[in-house]
């Protein structure tokens, strides 16, 4: 059934306006969003659609085509629980008293690491903004779901998957600096070099995630402060930074520059039409992430290196960390290789069945026609 139609039965009624918006991998540029540095996601083809029709008495009532039971109805922001925190955040945000209609679908693969929550945000955010007029641009629109989950359901994040999910456009990548805002959509037209960027789910999550998120990025600004600088994108001369600092700050200054360094270096290799060269960045960023920032896993490991042995042209973790998904750069005619290697390398371990997707880069939010394409 398409959300518009669920919201028919749910609400008895036509639903105002219906929106869909994607969820993302990141192709390079991973804990740089939160020191002002330089990102590369893209959309994928999974994400929420929302079907909306606003109120006037302040009630937000939702419904989950992936949840069992009645709409939940909350009348004051704080009632919000679980998923609906990411919702409500949005209006709490925007500081609305009048309210709305919601059913949502979503068909984001479960704790993959694709920013369900960041795409729930930005359907969430985009559909009132045409529904009550608000002329926000998708940068502000993904400024307005960071903050939501920043200041209401409490997780720190940077800007990267509200804006992938907000900004992005098929075929291309977005180059985001994240101290300007500016925004790129730069081309990665995979197909025409006979590459997939297969994502590698596997399908584990470490529960302190979050606390070491927050801690990640804790460091990174005590270590700026000492630096002296805004944040750890301005610092230039590496050599001399690293040698003002110790242990874990080192590390994660030495991950977040080179990091940066890496992702202009992406976009220089795409824009001389030079994609097939990119899998050295990719196992660069990976052993940075591991060893560095240690935000890696076993899983994420034993994915990344089953795929080079399977012969992929380079891969890496995507996205926070400590589970989730690895993505891996591949030759459309290696892919079952490449599947198999990292299969058999889980199972030898005896570890869950990883799954596999194809990544291609699709557009962000946008507004669904009736028939619900
Ligand atoms: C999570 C956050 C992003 C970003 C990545 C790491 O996905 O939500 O803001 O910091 O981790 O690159």
């Amino acid at each position: 059934m398409s959300v518009a139609d669920a919201f028919r039965v749910t609400f008895q009624a036509e639903p105002q306006t219906v929106w869909r918006a994607p969820g993302r991998v990141n192709l390079i540029g991973e804990h740089t969003d939160y020191n002002d540095g330089f990102v590369l996601p893209f959309a994928v083809p999974w994400g929420v659609s929302a079907a909306v029709s606003p109120r006037t008495d302040g009630v937000i009532r939702l419904h989950s085509l992936q949840s069992d039971g009645p709409p939940v109805t909350i009348e004051a922001h704080e009632q919000a629980q679980g998923w609906t925190r990411y919702v409500v955040g949005v209006f709490a945000m925007l500081g609305d008293t009048r309210g709305a209609d919601l059913v949502i679908d979503g068909d984001v693969p479960r704790g993959a690491g694709l920013s369900s929550s960041a795409a729930l945000e930005v359907v969430v955010g985009s559909a009132l903004n045409e529904l009550y007029g608000l002329g926000l641009t998708p940068m502000e629109i993904a400024l307005l779901g960071q903050k939501a989950e920043n200041d209401f359901v409490g997780m720190p994040c940077g800007i990267m998957d509200q804006a992938a999910s907000a900004l992005s456009k098929e075929g291309h990548a977005l180059f985001l600096d994240c101290r300007s805002l500016g925004s790129r959509n730069v081309p990665l037209d995979l197909a025409a070099h006979g590459l997939r960027i297969l994502i590698v789910d596997t399908r584990v999550h470490h529960e302190l995630a979050d606390g070491q998120y927050a801690k990640r990025r804790a460091d990174c600004e005590s270590a700026a402060r000492k630096l002296g600088v805004d944040a750890l994108r301005d610092v230039e001369d590496l050599a001399g930074a690293l040698s003002q600092l110790q242990g874990d700050e080192r590390k994660r200054v030495q991950h977040v520059v080179t990091e940066n360094h890496r992702v202009e270096a992406l976009i220089g290799l795409l824009r001389a039409g030079a994609i097939t060269e990119i899998g050295a960045l990719l196992n660069a960023s990976h052993l940075s992430l591991r060893d560095q920032y240690e935000v890696s896993s076993p899983e994420l490991d034993v994915a990344v290196e089953a795929s080079l042995r399977g012969g992929a042209r380079g891969a890496r973790m995507t996205g926070g960390g400590f589970g989730g998904s690895a993505i891996a750069l591949v030759a459309e005619d290696r892919v079952s290789d490449v599947e198999l290697s990292v299969r058999n390398a889980y199972a030898e371990r005896g570890w869950l069945e990883p799954r596999f997707f194809n990544a291609t880069p699709v557009d962000g939010a946008h507004k669904v026609t009736a028939q619900g394409s």
